[in-house]
């Protein structure tokens, strides 16, 4: 759905911030573009709606180059939510907040109205389209930020470390939502240095530095790459951290290194079973 081809980047100020990016994006995927700071992860998302040209290369929307399509079309077809809320909203109120994407889009009222109600619920702020935006908590925010791109019925949604700022139940309910309207078909691409979230809600992962992907793959892919990882100065899930150290320098024979909380438990209650450790009943 979304191709990236040799993508360059030079700011104006002669930073070099994309070096030859090469990603394929297929429909319905969960991608986690994992970097730490300055990598290049937001210079490269707004390369995915056209908001940056590139210096070289190219990004293709079903084959077509992004500059080539209609800014309406691809604006409609892919949502950004970016990481600081207050750059996003700008209405008085909730409901006229998230009417402006569709509104623009040339619908009808009565159908920005059923869309405006439709992707409140769906983030779960049906109660608040007459609340001023000013009155809202960063979470509430953030979840309006996503419906405005909701409301678009969008193709491809584009979250730039979305969990910043959140607590930890917000991260939650928030990776939740996205994890749902993902299993609805919408194709998920988050920009996130939080290493522990990738294996529990991604199927892809990017790693990105210095402004290049590299390692591509699966989370069992990927997070079987260290060598990588410690290049893009990033780590393992703590989970499979305290598993790849029980492994190495404990010589417990694992089978896999697990990536989250649940597999880690599996893993541990095989080990326990085969060692007659554990109480019998
Ligand atoms: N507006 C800008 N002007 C000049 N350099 C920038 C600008 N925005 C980002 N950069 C630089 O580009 C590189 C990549 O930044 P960015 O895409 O924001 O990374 P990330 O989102 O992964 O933290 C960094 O070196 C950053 O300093
Ligand atoms: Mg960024």
């Amino acid at each position: 759905m979304l191709k990236i081809e040799n993508l360059h980047y030079t700011y104006e100020d002669g930073t070099s911030a994309l070096n030859g990016i090469d990603l394929e994006i297929a429909r319905g995927e969960f991608l986690a573009i994992l970097g730490s700071n300055g990598s290049g992860k937001t210079t490269l998302i707004k390369h995915l709606n056209g908001l940056l040209r590139p210096g070289r290369g190219r990004v293709l929307l079903d084959g077509k180059a992004v500059e080539k399509v209609e800014d309406r079309e691809v604006f409609s077809r892919i949502g950004i939510v970016f990481q600081d809320p207050n750059d996003q909203l700008f209405a008085a109120t909730v409901g006229e907040d998230v009417a402006f994407g569709p509104t623009n889009m040339g619908l009808a009222a009565d159908e920005v109205q059923h869309r405006v109600a439709k992707a409140l619920a769906q983030v779960g702020m049906a109660d608040y389209a007459r609340k001023s935006v000013h009155a809202l908590s960063h979470g509430q925010k953030k979840r309006i930020c996503v419906a405005g791109i909701l409301a678009m019925e969008p193709q491809v949604v584009i979250l730039d470390e979305p969990t910043a700022g959140l607590d930890p139940f917000g991260v939650h309910s928030l990776m939740h939502l996205l994890q749902d309207l993902n299993k609805q078909g919408i194709t998920m691409i988050m920009a996130t240095h939080v290493i522990d979230l990738v294996p529990l809600f991604m199927s892809k992962i990017a790693i990105l530095s210095h402004g290049q992907v590299l390692r591509y793959g699966t989370p069992e892919e990927v997070f079987g790459d260290r060598e990588s990882l410690e290049k893009a100065q990033l780590h393992l899930p703590l989970v499979a951290e305290l598993m790849h150290v029980l492994k190495t320098r404990d010589h417990v024979n694992l089978h896999h290194i697990p990536l989250t909380v649940g597999e880690a438990r599996r893993e541990i209650l095989r080990l326990l079973s085969v060692q007659d450790v554990m109480d019998k009943v």
